[in-house]
């Protein structure tokens, strides 16, 4: 494995780490808002590698980076042909002689692990199959900002267990927060991240008026993921009943704020009521992609001031 400082999964950082970047955060969305510069990352590089389409992840770590002094170069795998065109140990190695850091979007999470290996600069998991380890810790900045203690709460997840779902139960193994999994049979999360948390305060309820009771985050979001297209017309006909719908949503804390990703597939997994809502902070949520991901970039690009 390479010495540098890699982000490649949450379940790799314990809550001091993770606490240390949130606060990290928080200043540097202060100071963005202030307008006070922070070119932490003067002069370096990111590339951002997509095997996947991206909105949020692609815009908010180039604007990212511009914002902390530095450059971001958007590459696609038409160019790379990772693992096929060339290999991944080859491109790992070519990289590190051009690059400060890699952002990787990709399917299989050997991918990026094996692109770490190969890699002396900092590897940024910007999403797999597997977890969406950025998103989830920038979820974790906008659930702090709305005055949730991150050891006392309850977390619920309606619908598919995804890299959304499994990043989120490798958070719940960094704090004490209670997270509620609530899907249909068939769709739970990764085996071995469960097995992880046992022990944690992690469950699966199926019944979605159970698990969402009392709940003061409540999380959504698509039933395909990307790379699962094929499989579209099949989910569409099991996860209705975990729809995030007003009905559901009554259920929850009075308090509770509503979180989504995005994209949205407003009126499957969430309905527009709920999505434009008052407990809805989707928004506030994507931005914060930009000032967590800062953070991290701070951090890992050695601009981070330890
Ligand atoms: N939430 C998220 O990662 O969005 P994108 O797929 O648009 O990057
Ligand atoms: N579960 C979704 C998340 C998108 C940000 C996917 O993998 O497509």
């Amino acid at each position: 494995m390479s010495e540098s400082r890699d982000f490649l999964t949450l379940s790799d950082f314990d809550r001091k780490t993770l606490d240390l970047l949130l606060d990290l955060a928080t200043t540097l969305k202060d100071a963005w808002r202030k307008g006070r510069p922070e070119p932490r990352l003067a002069g370096k590089v990111l590339g951002l590698m997509f095997m996947k389409p991206s909105l949020r992840t692609r815009i908010s770590f180039e604007v990212g980076m511009r914002q902390l002094g530095g450059h971001a170069l958007y590459i696609t795998d038409q160019e790379v042909g990772l693992g096929k065109r060339e290999s991944i140990h080859d491109v790992g190695n070519v990289m590190s002689r051009f690059l400060d850091g890699i952002m990787i979007r990709t399917f299989a999470q050997s991918q990026v692990e094996e692109l770490a290996q190969h890699s002396s600069i900092p590897i940024i998991n910007g999403l797999t199959d597997l977890v969406h380890p950025c998103q989830v810790f920038c979820d974790l900045l906008t659930t702090r900002e709305n005055g949730f203690d991150l050891d006392a709460i309850k977390v619920v997840y309606l619908g598919d267990g995804n890299n959304m779902v499994n990043s989120w139960i490798d958070a719940a193994c960094a704090y004490n927060f209670e997270f509620v999994f609530s899907g249909p049979e068939g769709y739970d999360p990764d085996a071995a991240t469960l097995a992880r948390a046992k022990g944690r305060r992690v469950s699966i309820v199926r019944s979605p008026e159970e698990a969402i009771r009392g709940a003061q985050v409540v999380y959504t979001d698509t039933w395909t993921s990307m790379g699962q297209e094929a499989e579209a017309e099949k989910r569409r006909k099991v996860f209705p009943p975990y729809q995030l719908n007003a009905k559901l949503l009554k259920l929850a804390d009075p308090k509770a704020i509503v979180l989504h990703c995005l994209p949205a597939h407003r009126g499957e997994e969430i309905t527009d009521e709920v999505m434009d809502g008052p407990q809805s902070v989707v928004f506030d949520q994507a931005e914060n992609r930009l000032h967590g991901q800062k953070a991290i970039l701070a951090w890992a690009l050695g601009g981070h001031g330890e």
